[in-house]
């Protein structure tokens, strides 16, 4: 990808190797703390000078030269500061230049198969703020790498199969014992939990749900016509949900757990063969009758233990025969890897399972199946309600996804312009408007925290129009539109293009710069899945448009200078909406 800072690079490592002879990697480059620094800073000369026992001092005036030598089209300024800081000051062509590759997709090097596996609700309960989250995060993790030019699969790992599937087809087919396509099944989570506490009372039915499991399991057709059924009906619920949401995810990127079910068998038996008691540094064996993996240091002592520092097994078999999560995982990652040779996977879930994903691919690894692919976890905190403890409703229960982003909507129509009794707004037009506005606040609120940090869920907070929140960019959006029309409608308009730019004042330029840094900051948030640098940016992007807006009149220009300052305010709203749909919001033309 183009990002300004790698273009500068280029220049600066050539004009090193052009000076001193060296071949360095790194230029360490940081955009400038305070704008008469210049753009950006180059802190190379002082490690540089301390290898090469030279006076960094000397060794930066030696570097500028070079840099102005190699970067004159680029660089406009090149200055040494302090003990051997080297400050650089761009040319407005380079600006502008670098503004009209954003937005150009390729130039990444080598393109990657990605999967990434997100959201991943279990179907038998209802989907609850945990899995929003990770549908949000996943979801713009998505639009990002396919921005970059690399290939996605979207993989929605439901859970769909183990115990509860038992109880659920138990409750349906043996002790309601009607038709089952007459159960009402809106509220799986209340069927669940009936048929939990019968199991825990009633031996009978006990008895009945692991009757069926093993039905399941072996593939009884009256069974899993029943399960189907029940993921079916449980599938358009989570659908409904990411339609409202607008989130990328389809049917057909459904694989859930028991797709793997088959293999799982195979799992346990070629570990169990391949890495029987007492083999380094993978060991397979039996732990209070449970099949259980472990895993060594080089040295010899357990790569995972328990506060009490014994040997953490990653369980792979129950005593009662029975698979887990971890033997899903194994048999996920090999199909993944040899079925479908992705080169990279990504699973953002909450940091609960951390540990979980550390043994997988720990264990993967030293059974030869994850090969040269790259495995991200991407943990993240949990939402919590205004007491600082996981989000209930007011009664204690799960709060359910379709009734949040329902009240999300409902109070964003009630926000600035839109709540106003004469506002000139169809009801088709607030509808819309309000719908972007609520479900864009929930995503921006969830984005723009620091992804490990738990966050209080508070719609007040979210629907804010001032500060660091999803209306107010939003609504710079709206204004810069509205400018915009407003200038389409005079005599002898043509589209403003980046070409009619021409930068004469301190605030354009600011603006600009924040502009041409767009594939700078993806570059950053991609190293580490650091959205909110992305939040971050676009929050900036608004507030230097705002102050350029205050400054430097558009509409009132004078010929050339507004047609200047129409194309920035243009290529201002065109990287905002890009930035926005990244995060996977909607943008809208009036607010
Ligand atoms: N269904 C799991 C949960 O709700 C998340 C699955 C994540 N993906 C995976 N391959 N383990 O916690």
């Amino acid at each position: 990808m183009l990002s300004l800072v790698s273009k500068l690079e280029k220049i600066v490592l050539a004009a090193i190797k052009n000076s001193v002879g060296l071949e360095e990697t790194n230029a360490m480059l940081m955009p400038t703390k305070e704008e008469k620094y210049g753009d950006y800073q180059c802190n190379i000369a002082m490690s540089m000078a301390k290898r090469l026992k030279t006076n960094p001092r000397n060794l930066a005036f030696q570097l500028a030269e070079a840099i102005k030598d190699c970067g004159g089209e680029f660089i406009e300024k090149c200055e040494v500061a302090g003990p051997g800081f080297i400050n650089l000051t761009l040319r407005s062509e380079a600006i502008l230049q670098s503004i009209a590759q954003v937005c150009e997709r390729g130039d990444i090097g080598e393109v990657k198969k990605v999967i990434v596996d997100y959201s991943s609700p279990n179907i038998a309960k209802q989907m609850h703020v945990g899995h929003l989250r990770s549908t949000i995060i996943g979801d713009s993790i998505c639009r990002i790498l396919e921005y970059l030019g690399h290939k996605v699969q979207r993989d929605n790992h439901v859970g769909d199969w183990g115990t509860q599937f038992g109880l659920l087809c138990a409750w349906i087919m043996d002790r309601q014992n009607t038709d089952y396509r007459e159960v009402d099944l809106s509220d799986l989570e209340a069927l669940y939990r009936e048929s939990q506490a019968l199991a825990n009372e009633d031996e009978d039915f006990r008895e009945k749900a692991r009757a069926r499991v093993v039905a399941l399991q072996s593939g009884d057709e009256d069974t899993l016509r029943v399960w189907r059924y029940i993921v079916d009906k449980s599938l358009e619920h989570v659908y409904e949900i990411y339609a409202k949401l607008g989130v990328s995810l389809t049917r057909e990127d459904v694989l859930g757990e028991s797709f793997y079910n088959p293999m799982l068998p195979s799992v346990v038996k070629e570990l169990q063969e391949r890495f029987p008691e007492g083999s380094r540094p993978l060991e397979v064996r039996e732990n209070q009758g449970a099949m259980c993996v472990f895993m060594y240091n080089e040295d010899g002592t357990p790569m995972f233990v328990n506060p009490e520092d014994e040997a953490l097994p990653f369980i792979i078999r129950k005593s009662d025969g029975a698979f887990l999560y971890a033997t899903t995982d194994l048999a996920c990652m090999r199909y993944r890897v040899e079925e479908l040779e992705v080169d990279w996977i990504i699973c953002p879930t909450d940091s609960r399972q951390s540990l979980h994903f550390k043994m997988l691919v720990a264990s993967s690894g030293m059974a030869g199946w994850l090969g040269k692919v790259k495995f991200e976890h991407v943990p993240f905190g949990s939402i919590l309600g205004k007491d600082n403890k996981p989000l209930k409703t007011r009664a204690g229960k799960n709060v359910h996804l379709s009734d949040l982003i329902d009240e999300a909507i409902d109070m964003a129509s009630k926000v600035g312009r839109l709540g106003a009794e004469d506002s000139d707004f169809t009801p088709e037009e607030k509808a819309s408007i309000a719908r972007a506005v609520g479900v864009g606040a929930i995503k921006y609120a969830d984005l723009s925290q620091n992804r490990l940090s738990d966050y209080v869920f508070s719609f007040d907070k979210m629907l804010a129009m001032e500060g660091n929140t999803a209306p107010y960019l939003l609504y710079a959006y709206a204004r810069i539109k509205s400018i915009l029309r407003k200038a389409s409608e005079t005599e002898g308009y043509r589209e403003p293009e980046i070409a009619d730019i021409e930068v004469s004042d301190p605030y354009e330029r600011r603006l600009l710069l924040q502009i041409a840094r767009f594939n700078d900051v993806i570059e950053q948030v991609v190293d580490g899945w650091r959205i909110n640098l992305l939040c971050e940016y676009l929050y900036n992007l608004s507030g230097f448009y705002m102050k350029f807006y205050e400054n430097c009149p558009v509409l009132s220009a004078e010929n050339k200078t507004k047609r200047s300052r129409l194309a920035i305010c243009t290529e201002s709203a065109r990287v905002l909406r890009l930035g926005l749909g990244l995060l996977g919001i909607d943008t809208v033309e009036r607010m």
